[in-house]
């Protein structure tokens, strides 16, 4: 299973969700650590269900400092610093901490949602129905003079990276925006970033108002 962010989001929001070692044809999950684990970029994790599972050959036998040691690594030599601050959050967080973090991210992600449907100017591409990830995608509606890329790039005065970029599709192949609910991205958060979305829309809005309408388009 090719689990990455939702495999630091279900364990703990929805446990009751079969997708994981439960399913007897599940031999291997990976997860995203930096992702919704709450450390840097550039951890990842590969579980096996049982160690036959990991094919040998893939599997050197090294000696090192004190004796022969087995070493699987997608590549060699690298830092540990990011394993040591998983194992500490893991350790300091628990299930218990991490189950509040992670409801305190949909929270966060229903009311962005619910925010953004307010203004009735997006299409909404995710619901507040479960399962989920703390992610809301949404699009200026078809019919928008304004443009995702212009929004983003007005947002970025307000200090807001927002990632922009089509939809996969043959037909039809909106521009959607991606906002990943983070620690730290709470309700107060939230409401900042819908005050400088409308600020933002009203700033394009009276622009387009004034543009010479041959340039509109
Ligand atoms: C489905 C899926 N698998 C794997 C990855 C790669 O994850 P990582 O950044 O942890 O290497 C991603 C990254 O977004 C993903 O969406």
């Amino acid at each position: 299973v090719d689990a990455a962010s939702g495999g630091f989001v279900a364990p703990f929001l929805y446990p009751d969700l079969e997708w994981d070692f439960r399913l007897p044809r599940v031999k291997s999950i990976n997860v995203s650590g930096h992702k919704y684990g709450l450390v840097y970029a550039s951890i990842g994790w590969l579980l096996f269900r049982e160690a036959e599972d990991l094919p040998s050959d893939l599997v050197y036998e090294v000696d090192y400092l004190s004796g022969t040691t087995p070493s699987f690594g997608i590549n060699f030599s690298r830092g540990s610093h990011t394993i040591f601050a998983q194992l500490y959050q893991l350790l300091r967080l628990g299930t218990e901490g991490y189950t509040e973090v992670m409801e305190g991210l949909q929270r966060s992600a229903a009311s962005l949602t619910d925010g953004l449907r307010g203004l009735q100017r997006f299409d909404i591409h995710c619901d507040n129905s479960d399962p989920k990830v703390p992610v809301v995608v949404f699009s200026l509606r078809e019919e928008s003079p304004v443009t995702a890329n212009s929004l983003t790039k007005v947002l970025r005065k307000y200090g807001w990276t927002l990632p922009h970029y089509p939809m996969p599709g043959k037909v039809i192949r909106p521009v959607v925006m991606r906002a990943v609910m983070r620690i730290g991205f709470g309700e107060k958060e939230v409401q900042e970033l819908l005050r400088d979305v409308v600020a933002s829309l009203e700033e394009i809005d009276a622009d387009l108002a004034t543009a010479v309408p041959a340039l509109v388009r």
